[in-house]
């Protein structure tokens, strides 16, 4: 019992002083800013207050291997996640207890190696039937295109549906679920049932997504065909009684995988791309790497082991960038972290923006340096230094998945295109739940060389 126990004391931080509480990161227009300041000014535990509820912000890779390893059960999913709900359901990013469990356990052999194996292909020609659209010297939205090739694939793997017809709805849903889902303060403020003109426009995306997806569950109760996808194995996963997913559960998967395996991985090719643009050398090594490992081919699964200095480029990016850019838990027992109390009830919260930007552990944080990877820089870390996946029981399930993605995409463009970036258009970080460019990434296409693109030349050359 804590009574008993010597008091601990809640740790100092902004909130204290004059003012008893403070909206903290709720009213800071950049939260990435805010945290990067308080962890500076208050060191590796800072003590928030906003209104009654209090949130203890680590910094420390230690304690945030305590809160993710060591003691997962006394915490649970942060409050944003849990106002989400109507959105997620019981999907695997917000269950808890058995039932998550049970879940993930059911889900779990989708996303094992081999089985995601299969996808590489898919993955390599979606990307190629995306730069058949393309052409040298356009202008597009980067970060648009790339959300709309991730969209392509995870609905092709994991549902074998083909979204393509669906997919500018359902990136306008998704759109807006993400905006508002990442309103803190309307997310935490107001109550989704209410009737408020934000609250039915969110009602109307969940609903147009719904339709989508309950369309995909039916055709495939329907053929009764095992496609080898995710969606399948679920219909036909049963449980120890014989029971199987309702429609309700299924639904609430898909949409979870939907949103959790397409928008981050699409801002880290974004992010991979311009941080490309801004550094000419790390590019022009890349291409170096893929003139002499794929000379021209297009990439396969085999070959991602060779491509190390691209492997490294994605790891660099993902440090600097990371797509869960912070994770927030709410603890269900009392807990003690570096000597303060943690209280049921209270959060606890921790940023791979700033861990991951944290001089300690690396070297000119700031800068883009792909380089650094070589040598095990990973092994000599702590573990909890550099976790773009998470950690613990609740890491990312699609991590191996993300990261085929990328290497795929990134040496499938990177062989045919560059990306000049145009002058002036902000590049700024919008942290919502995910962290992704505020206002997209404006760039022209050029094109470096297309076996296709060289053969319909030649031969038109040819016929002149
Ligand atoms: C670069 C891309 C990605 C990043 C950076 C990323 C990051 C994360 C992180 C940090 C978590 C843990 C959240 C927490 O502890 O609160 C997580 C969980 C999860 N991710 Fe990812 N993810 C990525 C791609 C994917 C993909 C491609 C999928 C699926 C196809 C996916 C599905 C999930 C699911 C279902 C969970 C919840 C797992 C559970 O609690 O059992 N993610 N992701």
């Amino acid at each position: 019992m804590m009574a008993s126990r010597v008091k601990l004391k809640f740790p100092p931080g902004p909130s204290f002083g004059f003012r008893r509480w403070s909206l903290g990161p709720l009213n800071s227009g950049d939260p990435l800013e805010y945290f990067t300041r308080i962890i500076r000014e208050y060191g590796d535990v800072v003590g928030l207050r906003i209104f009654n509820f209090r949130i203890l912000l680590i910094n420390h890779p230690d304690h945030i291997e305590e809160v993710l390893v060591k003691h997962p059960r006394k915490f649970i999913k942060g409050r944003v996640l849990q106002a989400n709900k109507r959105v997620f359901g019981r999907g695997l990013l917000t269950s808890e207890g058995d039932f998550w469990l049970r879940q993930r356990r059911l889900a779990q052999p989708a996303f094992h190696r081999a089985r995601i194996a299969g996808y590489a292909s898919t993955m390599v020609e979606y990307t190629e039937r995306l730069l058949d659209e393309w052409q040298d010297g356009e202008e597009r939205d980067i970060h648009k295109e790339m959300m709309r090739l991730t969209l392509q694939i995870v609905g092709k793997t994991l549902f074998d549906a083909d979204v393509e017809r669906d997919a500018k709805d359902i990136g306008k849903s998704m759109e807006l679920l993400l905006e508002l889902g990442a309103d803190f303060r309307r997310t935490l403020f107001i109550p989704q049932w209410l009737p408020t003109p934000t609250n039915i426009r969110l009602e109307r995306a969940i609903r147009q997504i719904e339709k989508v997806l309950y369309r995909i569950i039916a055709e495939k109760r329907a053929s009764g065909r095992d496609a080898g996808d995710l969606l399948s194995m679920l219909l036909a996963a049963q449980d120890e009684d014989g029971s199987r997913m309702t429609d309700k559960q299924l639904r609430d998967e898909a949409i979870t995988l939907f949103l959790a395996g397409h928008e981050t991985t699409a801002n880290t090719l974004s992010w991979t791309w311009w941080l490309l643009a801004e550094n000419p050398a790390v590019e022009a090594k890349l291409h170096a790497e893929l003139g002499t490992v794929l000379a021209g081919r297009g990439p396969s699964l085999d070959d991602l082991p060779k491509l190390v200095y691209t492997n490294h480029i994605i790891t660099e990016s993902l440090r600097l960038y990371p797509p869960a850019w912070g994770t927030a838990r709410t603890a269900v027992e009392d807990h003690e972290i570096s000597g303060y109390s943690v209280p049921k009830g209270s959060g606890v919260s921790f940023a791979q923006w700033t861990v991951h930007r944290d001089r300690r552990w690396y070297e000119a944080p700031d800068e883009f340096r792909p380089e650094r990877w070589e040598g095990d820089l990973l092994k000599r870390l702590p573990r909890f230094a550099y976790f773009p996946f998470g950690g613990g029981p609740r890491q990312c399930i699609g991590n191996t998945f993300a990261l085929m993605e990328t290497a795929l995409i990134l040496a499938t463009i990177a062989q045919q295109f560059r990306f000049r970036l145009v002058e002036g258009y902000p590049v700024v970080p919008l942290a919502s739940i995910t962290l992704r460019p505020r206002h997209g990434i404006r760039a022209v296409l050029e094109l470096r060389t297309s076996k296709s693109r060289v053969a319909v030349g030649e031969n038109e050359r040819l016929a002149l």
